[in-house]
């Protein structure tokens, strides 16, 4: 079965063709990063606009570079949520639009389970079942992922997501957006042990988190001095905030595995790319047994490939959910 992926939940356009016998055929992005970095963040109107822009010259770049013709596609997925309401309707039209031209059923997609599903994607997948730590821009959670279709969550953020308070600490240094490989990228010239900023929830009985506390921590620092930061202060604060938010993930992932007695611990989403948090859970899983799965890193942030893979698992399993009715709606939240 081959099913044609399409990404627009946020900041990047992404358009792929998988293949449940021969895997990931091609992957199309465009990246806004450069775009919006101007603002600091992503402008909602801005990212509508540019998806329109980019979303069909890719799809003849995509077609062309897999050589694939439309009457060998069986299905298209999109992201149907969570995301930016506008750019959402774009990836939504597009291919509710190519459903009907082509004669073609569509199924809409989940954003999180696109990503919870992208280290299948690997040249070694992890079996089932696993728990999954997904780090991304919007979300922080632990899930128990027992099959396709079949996600408890154990534990999530009760305030900012990992990558909101990489993007918000970003901003507070003066570094550029996105933030998280701003930040890691300087936390690496820091001295280990040169700032120490809380562990929020690090003892805490359940699998949340929270990170709002941790952002707080960098300003109060910052203000602590009455001129802005030099270069190696700057690195060393970077170094304390990274730090402790790959602690605390690292000890809440321990946890989960513990809790849930799994072997196998799978890392989704823009975070999942961070090398030192990264480092970490390896060494965690040699030191307490089980195994830990990476998504390639260009699979780790927003990609049409994860959006192709969860849509045509599904429609493995379940041929019924995919429906040329071609009346469609987006769910932002
Ligand atoms: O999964 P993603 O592309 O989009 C969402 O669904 O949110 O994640 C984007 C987030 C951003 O907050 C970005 O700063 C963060 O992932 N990120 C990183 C790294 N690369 C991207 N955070 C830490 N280290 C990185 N290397
Ligand atoms: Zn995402």
């Amino acid at each position: 079965m081959l099913v044609f992926g399409i990404e627009s939940s946020c900041d990047e356009t992404g358009l792929a063709f998988y293949d449940t016998e021969r895997g990931l055929l091609a992957h199309a992005l465009h990246s806004q990063i450069d775009m919006h970095r101007a603002y600091g963040g992503v402008v909602p109107e801005l990212a509508s606009r540019d998806h329109i822009r980019r979303i069909l010259p890719l799809l003849q770049q995509i077609l062309q570079q897999a050589a694939i013709t439309p009457a060998q596609i069986d299905a298209i997925a999109f992201t149907q949520g969570p995301g930016l309401a506008g750019a959402l309707l774009v990836g939504a039209s597009v291919a509710n639009g190519l459903g009907l031209a082509w004669d073609k059923p569509v199924l809409g997609i989940h954003h999180l389970e696109g990503h919870l599903l992208s280290p299948l994607l690997a040249s070694t997948p992890p079996a089932f079942p696993f728990v999954a730590l997904l780090v991304s821009g919007g979300h922080t959670q632990l899930m128990r992922v027992t099959d396709i279709g079949n996600y408890e969550m154990l534990g999530e953020t009760l305030d900012d997501a990992a990558g909101e308070a990489f993007d918000k600490t970003a901003k507070l240094l003066g570094l550029d957006y996105p933030g998280g490989p701003a930040v890691s990228h300087l936390a690496l010239s820091g001295t280990p042990g040169a700032v120490t900023l809380p562990r929020p929830m690090l003892h805490s009985k359940d699998l949340d988190f929270s990170f709002s506390g941790l952002k707080t921590a960098v300003l109060t620092h910052l203000k602590q001095s009455d001129q802005p930061l030099q270069e190696p202060a700057k690195a060393d604060l970077a170094h304390g905030f990274v730090a402790a938010m790959v602690d605390v993930l690292t000890a809440k992932s321990i946890k989960a595995m513990k809790q849930t007695g799994l072997a196998r611990l799978v890392v989704a989403g823009g975070v999942g790319a961070n090398q030192q948090l990264r480092t970490a859970l390896t060494a965690a899983a040699q030191q307490h047994a089980f195994e830990v799965y990476y998504p390639d890193l260009a699979l780790c942030t927003d990609n049409g490939a994860m959006i192709a893979l969860a849509g045509a698992l599904r429609l493995q399993r379940w041929p019924e959910q995919a429906r040329k009715q071609y009346a469609f709606t987006v769910r932002p939240r």
